[in-house]
């Protein structure tokens, strides 16, 4: 059994932040981020925009484009690392879609959850029993950056992106290779860490005292110049390794579709994999780095304005915190 992508969407929070409004909050300029990033501006969350409603907006906007009824879809994977609830956000998501007769869960990954998830719903395809899954990007990291650290609030936007994987004959397979990979070791690197790891419960004279506070996570930490060195050297070893399984060589892909964190992370592996920059799909520009959601995000952008056609073959890659990494060589 094979899976083909067959539709997708997106949606944006309504609140643009350029890098001349983030200059009044920290010391920083636009030439300066634009030059060391690519981003100009980025989307976030305000007022009573949640995180669940873009997911939604998106999931319904790839059923549209793929032509499926919502209760017709078997499986949705949320793919994020900033739920609304704690204990997962999938649930709520499939229900206000109006997937009636799906089940779901969340993927943790941060920005290389949609890949995870993509692969993911293959290998529930092919396991059999599964006709339709939806597979949505989705994070609002603004929640979890620290607005006073010009090392990180440059570079994060919120988004959700979607994209709907439905059960073909093998020889019509849309996944054609892949590469998924982890090093618990960069972590420290790049994460977010729970703020109460050591208020647990202890017991003094055989009375039980609880934690002073409920639990909680901190500001975003990293290490830039080792996650750029990570993304720089790694991204491109995966692909390779992808387009390997999937008969193909760099040159024979259509676009090469990066996590979108950096532009300078996307050019070095564009020129480490030879891939000319007109076949190098990029959006951050205009909405910065938005973890799992950037890939849908980019990909539904990309097909909407009739750069991405079909039969298209894809090579994307997500990487980041983890660290985690994985790449997917797929035909739209
Ligand atoms: N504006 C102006 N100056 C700044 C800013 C800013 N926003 N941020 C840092 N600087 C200063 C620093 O203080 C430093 O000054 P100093 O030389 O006087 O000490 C100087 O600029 C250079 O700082 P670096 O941190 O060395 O700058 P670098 O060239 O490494 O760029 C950046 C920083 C853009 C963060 C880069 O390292 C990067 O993009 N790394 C990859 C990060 C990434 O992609 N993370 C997301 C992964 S995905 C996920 O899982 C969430």
């Amino acid at each position: 059994m094979g899976s083909k992508l067959i539709g997708c969407g997106s949606a944006i929070p309504s609140l643009s932040v350029s890098n001349d409004d983030l200059s009044k909050i920290v010391e920083t300029s636009d030439e300066w981020i634009a030059a060391r990033t690519g981003i100009r501006n980025r989307r976030v969350l305000s007022g009573n925009e949640t995180l669940r409603e873009l997911s939604v907006q998106a999931g319904k906007r790839a059923l549209e484009m793929a032509q499926v009824n919502a209760d017709d879809v078997d499986l949705v994977l949320l793919c994020t690392s900033t739920p609304d609830d704690l204990f997962g956000g999938a649930a709520r998501v499939l229900a206000e879609v109006g997937c009636t007769n799906a089940f779901g869960f969340d993927i943790t990954a941060a920005c290389s959850g949609f890949i995870l998830g993509l692969i993911t719903a293959t290998r529930f395809i092919k396991g059999g029993g599964i006709q339709n899954v939806l597979i949505i990007g989705a994070d609002a990291l603004s929640q979890f950056v620290d607005w006073t650290d010009r090392g990180t609030c440059i570079l994060f936007g919120d988004a959700a992106g979607a994209v709907l994987v439905q059960a073909c004959n093998a020889d019509e397979d849309g996944l054609l290779g892949f590469c998924v990979q982890s090093d618990g070791n960069g972590q420290k690197h790049l994460n977010c860490p729970s703020s109460n790891i050591n208020s647990i419960l202890s017991k003094t004279n055989g009375v039980p005292s609880f934690p002073p506070k409920k639990g909680n996570f901190s500001y975003i930490e990293m290490n830039g110049k080792e996650v750029f060195r990570f993304a720089v050297r790694y991204v491109p070893q995966s692909i390779e390794k992808a387009l390997e399984e999937a008969g193909l060589s760099a040159s024979s892909i259509d676009w090469l579709l990066l996590h979108q964190a950096n532009q300078r992370i996307i050019d070095a592996a564009a020129s480490r994999l030879d891939i000319p920059s007109d076949k190098v799909i990029s959006n951050l520009a205009n909405y910065g780095n938005t973890s799992a959601a950037s890939i849908p995000l980019a990909l539904d952008e990309a097909v909407r304005a009739g750069k991405v056609k079909t039969g298209n073959v894809i090579a994307a890659s997500g990487f980041g915190a983890g660290l985690t990494w994985g790449s997917a060589v797929v035909k739209w």
